[in-house]
């Protein structure tokens, strides 16, 4: 195997923006492993010479099972990219807290997992790269988005605190914040607001948001997940990466407003962000 092509494992490649990173990183030659729980709907990337693996990320055996075969396959483990998660959107008052937890346990306890198991390898290969998929949602709050936030603001934490650690064994961590994408994820935030909203004190304004997440999400306008590809093909193959790469609709606008504006006018702008028509 030549020092370009990268061993490469990718949760959350079922669709979206893992799906499309998987099919682009093994056309580009790198043999890339891709985890997620619907195993069925990756086959199509074998042709491409993926490998899908079943991974829940909150399965400690199943996530400790798949980085063992990677190893013992291939003898190296050159990229994580922690990609698998989802939007669980609602009032903070009304989200059920074990629907919290399970937000938490995907997106930040399943991302740190991933981190732990493959640590070890990279620290004896000398070398190595992290990158996590965290979101202009961990840069700045939504109407409804809480713990949405609370684990992508977690995922920021981490990373930042990760980086300084591994730098010494050769291993690298990289953030990656896309803005919209157009993808699954909008609808399963919305749905899970309007599941968490009705016969609440939050129901009407919920719902009208949820019903502009689901609008805002079947527009044109937002960006393909091959914007978000690209910046994961840099931030695996760069020499030295940036820390940080903030690509996708939206992005750099939400995080320029949000520095900017005092907060309570930046607490009304999302409110009537929310009274939108699409
Ligand atoms: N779309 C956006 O606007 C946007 C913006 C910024 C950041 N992001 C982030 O980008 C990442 C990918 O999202 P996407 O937009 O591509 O949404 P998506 O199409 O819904 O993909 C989400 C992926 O995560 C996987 N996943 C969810 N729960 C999982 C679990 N417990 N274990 C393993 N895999 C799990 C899903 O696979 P299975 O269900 O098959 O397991 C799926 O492959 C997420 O971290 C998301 O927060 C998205």
């Amino acid at each position: 195997m030549t020092k370009n092509v990268k061993v490469i494992l990718i949760t959350g490649a079922s669709s979206g923006i893992g799906y499309d990173a998987a099919g682009t990183l093994a056309r580009l030659g790198h043999r890339v492993y891709a985890a997620a729980r619907r195993v069925e709907q990756m086959e199509p990337l074998k042709s491409d010479g993926v490998i899908p693996m079943r991974m829940d990320v909150t399965d400690e055996a199943e996530a400790e099972g798949c980085v063992r075969t990677i190893l013992e396959r291939e003898g190296r483990l050159d990229v994580l990219i922690n990609n698998a998660g989802y939007g669980y959107f609602g009032a903070v008052e009304t989200v059920p807290l074990d629907e919290a937890r399970r937000q938490m346990e995907v997106n930040v306890f399943g991302l740190a997992r991933l981190c732990r198991l493959v640590l070890p390898a990279m620290r004896e290969q000398g070398s190595g790269r992290i990158v996590n998929i965290s979101s202009v949602a961990g840069k700045s709050v939504l109407y409804f988005g809480g713990w949405y936030h609370v684990s992508k603001y977690s995922v920021e934490a981490l990373s930042d605190a990760l980086r300084m650690e591994v730098r010494p064994f050769g291993v690298d961590v990289v953030l990656i914040e896309p803005g919209g994408i157009r993808t699954g994820w909008g609808l399963i935030a919305a749905d899970h607001l309007a599941e968490s909203s009705k016969g609440t004190p939050y129901e009407k304004e919920g719902l009208r948001e949820a019903e502009t997440l689901r609008k805002a999400y079947s527009i044109r306008l937002l960006s393909k997940p091959s914007i978000v590809t690209r910046a994961i093909v840099r931030a695996v193959g760069a020499r030295r990466p940036r820390t940080r790469y903030r690509i996708g609709f939206g992005s750099d606008t939400l995080v320029f407003f949000h520095s900017l504006l005092p907060d309570r006018w930046w607490d009304a702008l999302m409110r009537q962000a929310g009274k939108l028509h699409f």
